[in-house]
């Protein structure tokens, strides 16, 4: 099984519930790879010092989370240059026609206009890279990677089709507790880590006083009965799926307990549940935090790991191209 997370923006509660916290549920289910996709966030400007750092502190929320580097390979995407080769290969077995139709190519260029690089049109095939350089089986996505999943899919079947069975076929996965964790202000968006309004995310890092305020202010309707209904109450609906995330209440209980009772004490309760599932990630972050040895260490042995055993599918994929061994 293989993820990642852009180290761009702030890691939030959304990224937490939906992603992170299934991936070290699975780590002893599971043969697992997590990577910082940091050659995915040069596609934006990012600040040099500030993704140098934005690296080690995801490294240390990995960890603070649960992922144990001794029970999966965690490591740095540019760490590895086979990723990148791989890339460049798989570049040339990926239609233009192909990449001009994925939506996130379309959203993002839109967000950014003044800077709509070759890199944004590529990054599918960097994905695709990552993907089939560890003959992946299971790929955890968000609904919004799902058409990049596709194209992994069709990629790979392309070349099989010409070379042999050189890459493993992968299949989407849908993690069955999964929450989908909607913005604050905007209940019908998801909560995004690079949202330029702060009191639309949770961060991991949120001081307890932040994350009370937050939840506080949090857009929700002009009744007063917490009920789960998206369409009509995306706000309360939103805070439920929180409440039920960190809790294990399921939205009935959830409904019967704060009937009659308005929305003040459900938005404390859930800002409780909040802080009582983020203080130890916190505590166990900032000890993390302190060791840059170890997360140095962790991110050498991470890359070691990784690159052994991706340089048997780049290599093989070199071979069946036409590529001289070197
Ligand atoms: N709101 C969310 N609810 C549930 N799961 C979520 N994920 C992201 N947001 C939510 C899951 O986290 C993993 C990493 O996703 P991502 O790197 O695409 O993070 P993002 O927060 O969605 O980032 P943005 O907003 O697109 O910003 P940039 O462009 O900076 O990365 C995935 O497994 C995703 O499903």
């Amino acid at each position: 099984m293989l993820s990642g997370i852009q180290p761009s923006g702030h890691l939030t509660l959304g990224n937490y519930l939906g992603a992170i916290r299934n991936w070290a549920q699975k780590q002893d289910d599971y043969d697992t790879l997590f990577m910082l996709v940091d050659l995915h966030s040069i596609t934006v400007r990012q600040d040099p010092a500030a993704l140098r750092e934005r690296c080690y502190q995801f490294l240390c929320l990995y960890m603070a989370c649960g992922l144990d580097p001794d029970r999966n390979t965690l490591f740095v995407q540019s760490h590895v240059p086979a990723h990148s080769e791989l890339a460049w290969l798989l570049n040339c077995y990926t239609y233009v026609g192909e990449l001009n139709r994925m939506t996130q190519f379309k959203d993002k260029s839109k967000k950014h206009e003044a800077n709509i690089n070759a890199g944004l049109l590529n990054y599918p095939v960097l994905m695709v890279a990552d993907i089939l350089l560890y003959q992946t089986d299971l790929v955890p996505v968000g609904h919004d990677q799902k058409q990049h999943l596709e194209l992994t899919r069709d990629v790979a079947q392309r070349f099989n089709a010409l070379y042999g069975d050189v890459f493993k076929v992968p299949e989407p996965y849908i993690p069955e507790v999964g929450a989908r964790i909607m913005s604050l202000q905007e209940p019908t968006a998801k909560m995004s880590k690079s949202d330029s309004v702060e009191s639309n995310y949770i961060t991991l890092l949120d001081e307890p006083k932040r994350i009370v305020k937050k939840i506080k202010r949090a857009v929700t309707d002009s009744e007063a009965e917490v009920r789960f209904d998206i369409e009509n109450k995306p706000g309360v609906s939103n805070l439920m799926s929180i409440l039920s995330a960190v809790t294990g209440k399921p939205f009935d209980q959830i409904e019967r307990d704060y009937a009659g009772l308005g929305y003040g004490q459900f938005k404390q309760d859930v800002a409780d549940a909040l802080l009582a599932e983020l203080e130890p990630i916190q505590a166990r972050y900032a000890e993390l935090r302190q060791d840059q040895a170890r997360l140095t260490e962790v991110l050498r042995r991470g890359a070691e790991a990784a690159s052994d055993r991706a340089s048997d599918t780049l290599n093989r994929a070199r071979d069946v191209i036409g590529l001289v061994a070197a």
